[in-house]
């Protein structure tokens, strides 16, 4: 009789033993699979296919954006991007819609002086980095921006990962247009800092 309970206890011990990985196993099983199931549902921040479209449309819709009426001179960049850079503003209508476009020409080279890019700005011309400022909801969390990086040539330019950098270009992620324009001081612009 005495040792009865004992038994008993060690039954439920082992039972135990034998029950509680399985479970747990099981368990982390299920939440690995809504985990998968949760990351394919969610929309890539940026480099998708809506994205690329629109930067294509847009490259077509600012040609000749370096006559634009609002621009400035060319001079020496802070950004990773451009040792000297010249930024444009225009109105820019896509699909009947008017969004506000904001440019930036970055040059570059191998001992590139202000004067030698002034001269011939084309020539030294690496990268186009553009801002657009989408409709209401588009990026709620930053401003709305939609940012894009084009090579000289129109072709959008990727990332190491081979994203295309148009879009809510990473969002989220430490480093990259939006983690960098959030200190530009609540606008994300830093031309009026
Ligand atoms: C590490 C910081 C940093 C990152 C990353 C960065 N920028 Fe900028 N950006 C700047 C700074 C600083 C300026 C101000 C002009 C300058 O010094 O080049 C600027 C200026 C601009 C401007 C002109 C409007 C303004 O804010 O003055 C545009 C457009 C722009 N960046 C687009 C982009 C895009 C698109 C990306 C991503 C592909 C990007 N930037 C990534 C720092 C950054």
């Amino acid at each position: 009789m005495q040792f009865r309970p004992v038994m008993g206890f060690v039954a439920i011990l082992t039972i135990a033993a034998f029950l509680l990985p399985a479970s747990l196993v099981a368990q982390e099983k299920t939440e690995g699979t809504e985990m998968m199931k949760k990351m394919e549902m969610m929309e890539m921040p940026f480099g998708g296919e809506a994205d690329v479209a629109f930067a294509e449309a847009l490259w077509t819709e600012m040609d000749g954006y370096d006559s634009w009426v609002l621009q400035s001179d060319i001079m020496p960049g802070k950004s990773p991007h451009g040792m000297f850079i010249r930024m444009y503003y225009n109105i820019v209508t896509l699909d009947g819609v008017a969004y506000h476009v904001v440019v930036k020409d970055n040059y570059g080279g191998m001992d590139v002086t202000l004067d030698m890019v002034k001269a011939a700005p084309a020539d030294y011309l690496m990268a186009i980095t553009t801002m657009v400022q989408r409709e209401a909801g588009y990026d709620s969390d930053n401003n709305d921006w939609y940012w894009v990086k084009h090579a000289p040539d129109g072709m959008v330019a990727k990332n190491d990962m081979d994203m295309a950098l148009a879009g809510r270009v990473a969002k989220g992620m430490p480093v990259g247009c939006i983690s960098c324009h959030v200190n530009a001081g609540g606008d994300y612009l830093f031309l009026n800092d």
